[in-house]
């Protein structure tokens, strides 16, 4: 699939370029020919989600940015290094994540001054037409944790009333994933003030590792729970995933 011409009228939802039986690849290539909203326009290329399609973490960004737009991958500029870090920190193995954004083209307007290409925030309309394609990476790669970073992808994913100052690095309930967390955007941290910046970066780092623990308590259980039913015979029958989840969404919460 190629770009479409900039002519070309956009169709209001990137449903319609979804094709049928979707693997992560076929909606990788299908992407490219989206033209679900006006902001094929303005982007260099579509920028699809990146990683494992068995990763535990799935990182939920904005928009690519100027990067990001250029180089056709997610998070690979500033916002990318500042992620990788707390990833590392966390404990987070960087290979079992898959990244993405709420919305798979880049946003801008030139400033006048300096002639830079200036982020610009997605709208709702504009967030709503390239859901169908979050959708399906979640469908397809099932994560066991969802990280949403910053305001947008956490009001597409958890609600427009959402708050991530009130609710950061804690494991909310959802149906998206048995896990939910909502931390704010790296790039918040890369623009804090300078007397705020290592602040912002710690508690950035302290909501990644809440997420770290989560995984790491998670894994534990389930090698238990093996243990346990190797013991019994192998015929004892586990508790349905959801009751799995809810328990440790309620233990993280401690
Ligand atoms: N910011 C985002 O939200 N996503 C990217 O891919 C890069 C920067
Ligand atoms: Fe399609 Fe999303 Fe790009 Fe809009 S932003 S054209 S819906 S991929």
């Amino acid at each position: 699939m190629t770009k479409p011409k900039r002519t070309a009228k956009p169709t209001g939802s990137a449903a319609d370029f979804i094709p049928p039986h979707a693997t992560l690849s076929k909606l990788r290539a299908a992407s490219k020919g989206c033209r679900g909203c006006d902001l094929y326009k303005l982007g260099t290329q579509t920028v699809f989600g990146e990683g494992p399609g068995s990763a535990k973490v799935m990182v939920v960004g904005e928009q690519p940015g100027d990067a990001e737009d250029k180089a056709g991958r997610p998070f690979v500029g500033p916002s990318g290094k500042l992620l990788d870090h707390a990833f590392d920190a966390a404990g987070i193995d960087r290979d079992d994540v898959y990244v993405t954004n709420a919305v798979k083209h880049f946003k801008w307007a030139k400033d006048a001054r300096t002639k830079r290409r200036i982020h610009k925030t997605p709208n709702a309309g504009e967030i709503r037409a390239c859901m169908p394609w979050l959708e399906h990476e979640i469908a397809l790669v099932k994560p066991r944790v969802i990280v949403c970073l910053g305001a947008t992808a956490a009001k597409a994913l958890l609600g427009r009333t959402f708050s991530v100052m009130k609710q950061r690095g804690i494991a909310l309930e959802s149906t998206w994933a048995p896990a939910v967390f909502a931390t704010v955007h790296p790039s918040a941290v890369l623009r804090a003030p300078p007397d705020q910046r290592a602040l912002a970066e710690k508690l950035f780092v302290s909501d990644m590792s809440a997420v770290g623990r989560y995984l790491r308590r998670e894994e534990a259980r389930v090698a238990r729970r093996a243990r346990g039913s190797r013991k019994l015979g192998g015929w004892q029958t586990t508790a349905h995933p959801s009751a799995i989840s809810n328990a440790s969404i309620q233990s993280s919460r401690r």
